[in-house]
């Protein structure tokens, strides 16, 4: 039987932000083997002063949502897609991956130790889901740890950018680089965000709402913004996203590609010139914080490329993000079996 919502949180106006919850869940990989996890209501965690993921960036996270469906079901999206990235990642920094099966298992027992949090149908929110996995193991020599920690934390969220489905405007900050093309821009490395974090917030100072990266080799090409990716919608109905060796790859965008057909787009992933972006009639950023954020105007040295000027998503942007949000909180047909039920 479902636990019901919280009915002393307003969960049709929170931010996208941390609020504590009725606990979390966490895992050990020590000798060789995975324990059986924890569940536990602290919020801190007993760290070795030498641990890999204070001194060497071994540090890896996911992100994904789980949904209250009207008929009350409790469904998350695309799981074993984070899972599997989660070994990417993993694989890419040196540290032990948990398998997709153990995720699985810490995902929904985090969801189902936390049912009061998860946001009623209809509401816009949604349970957050973020695994975390850090090397805990003491190296003072660079090296991977020989001791690692899988930790679920989960918390209700409102929508990323402010005002949710509203555009939102991007900068090129070119003195800034997300990820190098031989680098870790493929993982969801924790440093990637901190490497991040000068181009995003002189951004938002300047009154944007993110930052949009270029290649990092010859600023030549579109890759992603700091949490999300990009895409562009040109006049002949083609959905066109960049192919990158530096972008993270996107469970949102893998499946707006998949969608767009259905709604009458050509997919294009590939190399984008920057000099497209004045051929799109629209533009988006696509994740699962930022859902589908319509992009309102680019700027790139100088100049403001615009998309929207009315302040309103524009009909493709529209499209897209009710044929992908229908799936997620269990409206829509779900003909590629995206969702599963969370057993409660
Ligand atoms: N790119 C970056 C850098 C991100 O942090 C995210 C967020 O997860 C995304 C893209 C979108 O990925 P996903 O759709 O899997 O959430
Ligand atoms: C997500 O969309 O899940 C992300 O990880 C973005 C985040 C950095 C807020």
């Amino acid at each position: 039987m479902a636990v019901p919502p919280r009915a002393d949180i307003d969960f049709a106006n929170l931010a996208f932000a941390y609020r504590p919850t009725d606990g979390n869940v966490r895992y050990t990989w020590r000798d060789g083997c995975w324990d059986e996890g924890v569940e536990t209501e602290s919020e801190t965690l007993p760290l070795h002063i030498a641990a890999t993921c204070l001194h060497y960036g071994q540090a890896v996270f996911e992100g994904l949502k789980v949904y209250r469906a009207k008929d009350g079901r409790v469904l998350c999206f695309r799981i074993d897609e984070n899972a599997k990235r989660m070994s990417h990642s993993a694989e890419t920094l040196m540290m032990e991956s948990p398998p997709v099966a153990l995720f699985r298992d810490a995902v929904f027992r985090a969801a189902r130790a936390n049912q009061r949090y998860i946001p009623p149908y209809g509401c816009g929110a949604s349970l957050y889901v973020r695994p975390l996995l850090i090397g805990t193991g003491a190296r003072i020599g660079v090296r991977p740890a020989d001791e690692y920690m899988l930790l679920v934390l989960v918390t209700p969220v409102g929508p990323y950018f402010k005002h949710g489905f509203t555009p939102t405007k991007l900068i090129v900050e070119e003195e800034f680089d997300r990820a190098a093309p031989l680098g870790v821009g493929t993982a969801k490395a924790a440093g990637n965000y901190a490497a991040g974090m000068r181009a995003t917030m002189r951004a938002r100072e300047a009154g944007y709402g993110e930052a949009l990266y270029l290649d990092a080799k010859e600023h030549k090409f579109v890759d992603e913004l700091g949490a999300a990716n990009f895409f562009g919608i040109t006049k002949d109905q083609r959905y066109v996203t960049p192919k990158s060796p530096s972008v993270l790859r996107s469970i949102t965008n893998l499946s707006l590609r998949t969608l767009a057909p259905d709604l009458g787009y050509q997919v294009e992933q590939r190399s984008v010139p920057i000099e497209e972006l004045d051929d799109f009639v629209e533009a988006g950023a696509c994740g699962t914080a930022a859902v589908i954020t319509p992009i309102e105007s680019i700027t790139l040295r100088g100049r403001d490329i615009v998309y929207l000027t009315d302040g309103k998503p524009g009909p493709h942007c529209t499209a897209l993000y009710q044929g992908l949000t229908s799936i997620q909180v269990g409206d829509g047909e779900d003909k590629y079996g995206w969702t599963e039920e969370i057993e409660v």
